[in-house]
């Protein structure tokens, strides 16, 4: 092998991989991140159950349903889902979640008189999209219920990155997009409690009327990844499951 070979072979993508540290601790996480329980499905049944009656589930971005939607455990369920990711996209509503709230608004889906127990908020993972999401979500929601979403404790920046199909970036495959900014917004505000569960890349939660912990202190006006890293369990008021059952 002479010599350009061989710093071509040094310098490609694999062999980066193989060494640069980033890619290494990045990888860690990964793994870590994919160990931990319960998961969404887990959580998300678990409040539906805390309400102890009948419940009506509302799932945003449902790509294959063997992974969340069929395993949730409610007595009616509806799904939304452009048919992005997954080709067969099996749901009850094949359009974007602005025009599925827009049609329950107008009466051309459901009947808008209809209120939800718990809202699944996990389609496009863009911070514009995510805040749009849970207006709307809070909206259609009852009193009582929940909004729940996923993504919302990226890792590190790589996982927050804004493109989705960047695959070489460190994260790989993984990607929770910007979530967490659109979920960093809602905890400022007034009238709703959140929290974060530290599992499955962060479950959020929102309530209208339970008292989930505290704003965040710290402020972070520009949505900086460093703020939030170096201020996870204020930022999102990161709780383990248990903490976070002893809440609802
Ligand atoms: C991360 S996947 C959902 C995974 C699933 N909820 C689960 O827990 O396994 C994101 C899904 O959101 C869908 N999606 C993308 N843009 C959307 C939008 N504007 N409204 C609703 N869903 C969207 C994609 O088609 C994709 O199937």
């Amino acid at each position: 092998m002479n010599r350009i070979q061989k710093t071509i072979n040094y310098y490609n993508w694999g062999g980066r991989f193989l060494t640069d540290p980033y890619h290494l601790r990045v990888q860690k996480l990964n793994e870590q991140e994919g160990l931990k329980s319960p998961k969404r499905f887990d959580i998300i049944n678990y409040v539906l159950d805390s309400l102890k009656r009948p419940t009506t589930y509302l799932e945003i971005g449902v790509r294959n349903p063997n992974d969340n939607f069929n395993k949730i455990l409610a007595t009616t369920k509806y799904s939304v889902d452009p048919g992005i990711e997954f080709a067969e996209n099996p749901v009850d509503f094949k359009v974007t979640s602005d025009a599925f709230f827009d049609g329950v608004r107008n009466g051309t889906f459901l009947d808008v008189s209809v209120r939800f127990d718990v809202i699944f908020i996990d389609g496009l993972h863009l911070a514009e999209q995510v805040d749009r999401d849970i207006a709307n979500a809070l909206e259609f929601l009852k009193d009582d219920g929940f909004v729940v979403l996923h993504d919302c404790n990226p890792p590190t920046e790589w996982h927050a990155r804004e493109e989705h199909n960047y695959t070489i970036s460190p994260a790989g495959q993984q990607w929770n997009g910007t979530t967490w900014k659109g979920f960093l917004k809602l905890r400022y505000a007034e009238n709703v409690s959140s929290c974060c569960i530290d599992t499955d890349w962060g479950v959020g939660i929102i309530s209208k009327n339970k008292n989930l912990g505290s704003k965040p202190s710290v402020q972070n006006p520009f949505y900086e990844f460093k703020v939030l890293d170096n201020n996870r369990k204020d930022q999102l008021n990161l709780l383990t499951f248990e903490e976070f059952k002893d809440k609802i």
